[in-house]
């Protein structure tokens, strides 16, 4: 098993190599190559992140691993080519998609993403799970990233492989992915053993900030501090620089990342009818269960003030309606147990 550890992870090397030449320096990525320059993609970025291009035709990665003497059924474990269903041979199993390699955190390739190039599903395909990768404990570029993490502590986690790629471009070097949405507990132990603190910037829109709300809540189980960056108008990342330019995502978005409180309660306001008097109260009801969840009194008070002035609602109404709230979970709960509730990390005892 060592061995073929060993021969595809030089496989994915070869591909990798192969696809990069194929789009650097083929008719075959043409197309591709002038997409990604339209995308804002350099020939620098392009290099430093070895994507390339597997082109519609299927059987070039595999005639080219075929005569190199790789064992096309190990190859197929792999997820780098696929067999006919009548047994007559091996096919390539990305084709007509931009390939993003993706290592593991020694560096070595072991799998890729490839998205479409012309519309299609899935838009992205990634390499099945393998005796080389485990979607749910690889982050993309977090090899890269990793000295940039322990040296300012921080993390940021977005959705997307262009994101990260972009990102970096403005000069954000701590930059890592998942790899589609499921953002795992394993991720995040892998996170904190190098960073103190998480920034999730995720996508602007619905899906992303609902993923938001999901990795901070994972985050925050762990005892690991975590921030928000909201990105306006339901833009990604990407297309936030495409649009404000990096200066603008460092400066204003990747730097002024929200509180994870802060967050929820913006969250929480956007699924509530604030004006209407029913859906009004359900949300400072709803705001003050959660805050009601906070460790700290100091920030209980905060962000009770914050919601009092808001909606003009007595102060004292709200602390009462929290310390109520407080006391009932303290009765409830079984000897010894925390609150009880998602958000305060566990760590609630008085
Ligand atoms: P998005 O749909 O936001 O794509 O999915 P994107 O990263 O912005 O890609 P572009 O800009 O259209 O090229 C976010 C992430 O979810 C995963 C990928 O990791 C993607 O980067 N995903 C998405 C999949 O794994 N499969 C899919 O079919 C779609
Ligand atoms: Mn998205
Ligand atoms: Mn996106
Ligand atoms: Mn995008
Ligand atoms: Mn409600």
């Amino acid at each position: 098993a060592q061995l073929e550890r060993q021969k595809l992870i030089e496989a994915h090397e070869y591909a990798a190599k192969f696809y990069h030449y194929l789009l650097q320096n083929t008719e075959h990525g043409r197309e591709a190559k002038a997409y990604l320059k339209r995308r804002g993609m350099s020939d620098k970025l392009i290099d430093q992140f070895m994507i390339g291009y597997a082109p519609e035709r299927g059987d070039l990665l595999t005639g080219f691993l075929d005569k190199r003497g790789y064992d096309l059924r190990l190859m197929e474990k792999g997820g780098l080519v696929a067999s006919r269903s009548d047994g007559t041979g091996f096919f390539d199993r990305f084709r007509g998609r931009i390939m993003f390699p993706i290592r593991d955190r020694e560096g070595r390739m072991i799998a890729f993403a490839g998205r479409i190039l012309h519309d299609g599903q899935p838009k992205y395909l990634n390499s099945p799970d393998s005796l080389l990768f485990n979607k749910s404990r690889v982050l993309y570029n977090f090899h890269e990233a990793r000295p940039e993490i322990r040296k300012s502590g921080r993390v940021v986690l977005f959705e997307g492989y262009m994101d990260v790629i972009r990102a970096w471009d403005a000069g954000v070097r701590n930059g890592v992915a998942s790899m589609g949405t499921s953002f795992t507990e394993e991720h995040v132990a892998m996170l904190r053993r190098v960073a103190d603190e998480a920034v999730i910037c995720y996508d602007g829109d619905d899906a992303g900030q609902a993923a938001a709300l999901k990795s901070a809540a994972m985050f925050e189980n762990a005892g690991m501090p975590v921030k928000v960056v909201l990105l306006p108008g339901g833009l990604d990342p990407d297309e936030y620089i495409g649009k404000y330019g990096p200066e603008s995502f460092v400066r204003d978005m990747v730097n002024q990342p929200v509180s994870a409180v802060k967050f929820k309660l913006i969250f929480l306001r956007k699924n509530h009818k604030l004006l209407e008097d029913e859906g009004r109260k359900d949300y400072v009801l709803e705001a003050v269960r959660m805050i009601a969840g906070l460790d700290s009194p100091a920030e209980r008070e905060f962000y009770l003030k914050e919601l009092s002035r808001e909606f003009e609602f007595p102060l004292e109404t709200l602390k009462q309606e929290c310390f109520e709230i407080r006391a009932a979970a303290q009765k409830n709960r079984p000897a010894g147990d925390k609150l009880g509730n998602r958000w305060n990390n566990g760590r609630n005892e008085t």
